[in-house]
């Protein structure tokens, strides 16, 4: 290649900045989330307008987690992932590959299940967050955490919360869903351990008593 072509190539990757990355990196784990589980995990037309720059020092956000408002300090680059763990002490929420291919970061974002790992905190703006520490009410364990817990579906733990907040997205959606619906809301989570039967036992179950 010649001189000249190296340093327009080299400019032109410069050029992309990290929040761009992370924007691309959520819309392709968008697309994966919505083939696993046909919910659209996060849309980008419903965000700040574009040409808005923040950075590069931190600024102070306002975020709504498990009903409850909070304001942090978080630099540009700081994903939901480390918002949630780093600055609020939510460490339910795990980081695994830490790049969108596991789900183990999963939590909702007004609802919809989303790789927290690859969005950026400063993305997140008026939506509400909901955490696996959020799925408990009262006290009271969910019915899909009751049957992880009956069937064994854990072995080390760190795809679990990912795991269930997946399931419980599943049967709080679908009354009455199939195997094939639980493999198919799963399809994104990866464990190591091999917990899958017993997950998929246990989401079955928990969707049963349910009803
Ligand atoms: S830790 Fe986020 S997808 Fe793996
Ligand atoms: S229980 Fe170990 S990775 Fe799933």
């Amino acid at each position: 290649m010649e001189k000249k072509d190296q340093d327009a190539e080299s400019k032109s990757a410069k050029n992309i900045s990290r929040r761009g990355f992370i924007r691309g990196a959520g819309l392709s784990t968008a697309g994966s989330v919505l083939l696993s589980s046909n919910v659209l995990a996060f849309d980008y037309k419903e965000q700040p307008a574009k040409g808005k720059e923040f950075g590069p020092g931190a600024m102070t956000i306002k975020m709504k987690v498990n009903g409850i408002t909070k304001s942090i300090s978080v630099e540009p680059r700081t994903t939901l992932a480390a918002a949630l763990r780093d600055h609020l002490g939510l460490t339910g929420t795990k980081v695994v590959c830490d790049r969108g291919a596991c789900s183990a970061c999963t939590v909702y974002l007004d609802g919809k299940p989303v790789n927290s790992c690859i969005m950026s905190a400063l993305d997140v703006g008026d939506k509400e967050v909901t955490t696996i520490e959020g799925i408990a009410k009262n006290g009271e364990l969910h019915p899909v955490q009751e049957a992880f817990i009956e069937h064994d579906a854990s072995q080390c733990g760190y795809c679990t919360p990912g795991m269930v907040m997946s399931c419980v997205h599943l049967v709080e959606n679908n009354p009455n869903p199939n195997l094939e619906d639980v493999k198919d809301a799963t399809r994104g989570n990866l464990c190591r351990c091999g917990t899958y039967p017993h997950v998929f036992k246990a989401t079955l179950e928990a969707a049963k008593k349910m009803i």
